[in-house]
């Protein structure tokens, strides 16, 4: 049995809430009206017809017409990836070492969980599910992103990993049944909306978990000195609204380590560096974690 046939009673219509059933290469709805692409076993697109209407007079937030732009793409398996933003073996060694200090946070907060199945919201490459799926039974990959999609894809085919399901969607609109994920994570993401945008994502994660979870969520933090206008760094103060605003009770703010912003390719960093040296660009991230 392939994975997608073994866990396809986890998932739903995004545009009705009806299950879905496997009608050759599409996943149908219950009354047909709706179907979604599959594109291989282990790799399938559960796009609603109409996307959330996310904030965009936010004045912070330049980037979020990306999202409307890979709504509309189309995905191509043999797209070329060579360049695809964000491949882990390319990152430099303070970027790999963070990494791993982040997945062993994650695995020490959940280990009184089952490890049945973890959800990366907004997973990009394969930084942080490929580690997961040593873990749990299944691991779902989720991004927007048509090319980081692709890569990981191929990826794990390369190195025979065959427990991670491979979802392309929209994270305004969860694809799922409730009560289905014993850990949901969204590292370095919230950083294209409206903090009352994130709020809702936040909330409807925690409607996915069940008896047993955790949600890890990780935010950019305003830097002290600049300020990145193409994306939202949350200050402080926003990042302990943002607690504040979420319905559930059990929720934490950590300090996570400070690390190079990966904005030192931007110009103006690069001279501050050459003049204060590397310390001047570090910047602290913030962990929210919400737990039972
Ligand atoms: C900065 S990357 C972080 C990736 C990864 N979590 C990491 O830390 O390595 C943010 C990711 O969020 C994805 N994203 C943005 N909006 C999204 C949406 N509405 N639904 C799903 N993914 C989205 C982007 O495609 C991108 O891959």
């Amino acid at each position: 049995m392939n994975l997608l046939k073994k866990y396809l009673n986890i998932f739903k219509c995004p545009n009705t809430w009806e299950d879905l059933h496997i009608d050759w290469d599409f996943l149908i709805n219950k009354s047909g009206t709706f179907k979604y692409k599959i594109y291989d076993d282990n790799f399938i697109e559960i796009l609603p017809e109409r996307p959330y209407q996310v904030d965009i007079k936010s004045s912070w937030i330049k980037d979020n017409s990306f999202y409307y732009g890979q709504l509309n793409k189309k995905i191509n398996l043999s797209l070329d990836t060579s360049d695809a933003w964000g491949q882990f073996e390319k990152f430099p060694l303070w970027y790999q070492i963070f990494i791993k200090k982040e997945i062993d946070l994650i695995y020490k907060y959940s280990k009184n969980t089952s490890k049945h199945i973890a959800i990366d919201i907004s997973a990009w490459v394969w930084t942080y599910t490929f580690e997961l799926a040593k873990q749990y039974d299944l691991v779902i990959h989720f991004d927007l992103r048509d090319k980081s999609l692709v890569y990981a894809h191929n990826k794990a085919k390369e190195l025979w990993i065959d427990n991670i399901l491979f979802v392309r969607w929209d994270w305004f609109n969860f694809p799922f049944q409730k009560n289905i994920a014993d850990l949901i994570i969204s590292i370095d993401s919230f950083i294209y909306y409206d903090i009352k945008d994130d709020i809702k994502v936040i909330n409807d994660m925690y409607s996915l978990l069940n008896d047993k979870w955790i949600i890890f969520a990780d935010f950019h933090h305003s830097k002290p000195i600049f300020h990145n206008k193409k994306i939202h760094e949350y200050t402080t103060k926003e990042i302990f609204y943002l607690k504040d605003n979420i319905k559930w009770k059990d929720k934490k703010i950590i300090r996570f380590c400070s690390i190079p912003t990966l904005l030192l390719e931007r110009k103006i960093f690069q001279n501050i560096e050459k003049w204060l040296g590397k310390i001047s660009c570090f910047f602290v991230r913030w962990v929210m974690i919400v737990q039972k």
